[in-house]
C-alpha cells in the first residue's frame, strides 16, 4: 500500500480526537424553555412530556434552583393562564402569568437571564397565535396585541423577548414599540424561520394551546420550503431583530446550515417539544441510549450553524458538556 493520506491517524485515541473536535459548545449557549401556570402549589409533570413540569409562580424558585444547580443560565418562560378569551387578554394583562413569573424570579434569582415567549395561542379561547376576523387571523390586529405583551414582559423584568406567532412585519411592531417606551436596549429574538410542524403536538398538550379549528398554515411556514426561510430571517433582519431563530431542529439542519452561512446574527435552533418526547419515548422502551441521541443531537445543531440552542434537555446537556461529551 502506497497510502500517504490516513485519516485514521487522527482518531487514534481520545486525546488526539479531542485535539482535532471541530465543534466545541459551552452551556451558556443554552436556553430552557419553562412552562409557568396560574394557580398554586402546582408542579405538575406533562404527561406527552415525561420529565417536564408545569410550574406555579410560588414554586417556580425551586425549580429555578435547581437550573441554577443544573449550570443553566438562560430561560425562556411560557405561560398558561387560567383564564383564555377571544382576545388572548391575559397576555398582556399587568399581573399575568408569565408578569408574575418574571418578577418572582427577579427578585429570587437575578443570576439568570429570562426570555419570554410571545404570542396568543395560549391566551385565546381559539387557540390561534392572533385575533380572528371570521376564521382567518387578522394580521395588522394582533401586531399591536403582540407589541402590548412584549412590553409587558419587559415591564416586569424579561431580558429579551421571542415572538413566535409569525405575523407579518412584528419585529417592526415590537421594536418601535419597545423604543417608544424606553426600552432601546431590549434585544429581540425572533422566531424567524418557524415551519407549520407536528413536532409541536406536546407542547399543545401542554400548554393546551392547540388551534379549536383549522391549523397554523397560514402563518407559519410550510415545511417543504427553503428559500422561504431565507426571505423570513432577511426580512426580520431588516426589521431590527438580534438574533435569528430557526424551528424546529432536527428535522431542519439544512435550513439552520444555510441561515447561518447568510445570515449576520448570532442563529437559535430550538429542539422543539416532539423532538424531546421522540428521545424520551423511545429511551423508555430501552431502543436508544438517550445520553447519547442527547449529545448527538445537540452538536449537530450547533455543526449545522446554530449558536445558540433551546432544548427541554438543557440541564442534563450542561453537564455532558462540562464532561466534553
Ligand atoms: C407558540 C409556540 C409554540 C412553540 C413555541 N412557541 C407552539 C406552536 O407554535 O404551536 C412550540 C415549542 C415546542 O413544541 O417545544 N406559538
Ligand atoms: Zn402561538
Amino acid at each position: 500500500m502506497d497510502m500517504i493520506k490516513r485519516p485514521r491517524r487522527l482518531r487514534g485515541n481520545e486525546a488526539i480526537r479531542k485535539m482535532v473536535r471541530e465543534t466545541r459548545i459551552d452551556k451558556s449557549s443554552l436556553i430552557y424553555p419553562l412552562f409557568v401556570i396560574d394557580g398554586e402549589n402546582i408542579e405538575e409533570e406533562i404527561p406527552s412530556m415525561p420529565g417536564q413540569y408545569r410550574f406555579s409562580v410560588d414554586r417556580l424558585p425551586y425549580e429555578l434552583e435547581r437550573l441554577t444547580k443544573a449550570g443553566v443560565e438562560n430561560l425562556m418562560l411560557f405561560g398558561i393562564p387560567a383564564h383564555k378569551d377571544e382576545m388572548g387578554s391575559q397576555a398582556y394583562a399587568e399581573n399575568g402569568i408569565v408578569q408574575r413569573a418574571l418578577r418572582e424570579g427577579k427578585k429570587q434569582f437575578p443570576g439568570l437571564y429570562y426570555i419570554t415567549d410571545v404570542c396568543m395561542c395560549e391566551y385565546t379561547s381559539h387557540g390561534h397565535c392572533g385575533v380572528l376576523c371570521g376564521h382567518d387571523v387578522e394580521n395588522d390586529a394582533t401586531l399591536e396585541l403582540l407589541a402590548k405583551t412584549a412590553l409587558s414582559h419587559v415591564q416586569a423584568g424579561a431580558d429579551m423577548v421571542a415572538p413566535s406567532d409569525m405575523m407579518d412585519g412584528r419585529i417592526l411592531a415590537l421594536r418601535r414599540c419597545l423604543d417608544g417606551n424606553g426600552f432601546k436596549e431590549t434585544p429581540i429574538m425572533s422566531y424567524a424561520v418557524k415551519y407549520a410542524s407536528a413536532f409541536y403536538g406536546p407542547f399543545r398538550d401542554a400548554a393546551g394551546s392547540a388551534p379549536s379549528f383549522g391549523d397554523r398554515k397560514s402563518y407559519q411556514m410550510d415545511f417543504h420550503n427553503r428559500k422561504e426561510g431565507m426571505k423570513e430571517a432577511l426580512m426580520d433582519v431588516d426589521e431590527g431583530a438580534d438574533i435569528i431563530m430557526v424551528k424546529p431542529a432536527l428535522s431542519y439542519l439544512d435550513v439552520i446550515s444555510e441561515v447561518s452561512k447568510e445570515i449576520n446574527l448570532p442563529i437559535a435552533a430550538y429542539s422543539v417539544s416532539g423532538e424531546y418526547a421522540m428521545v424520551k419515548a423511545a429511551a423508555k422502551m430501552g431502543y436508544i441510549d438517550e445520553a447519547k441521541i442527547i449529545c448527538e443531537m445537540a452538536v449537530s445543531t450547533y455543526r449545522a450553524g446554530a449558536d445558540i440552542y433551546l432544548t427541554y434537555f438543557a440541564k442534563e446537556l450542561a453537564g455532558y458538556m462540562a464532561e466534553g461529551r
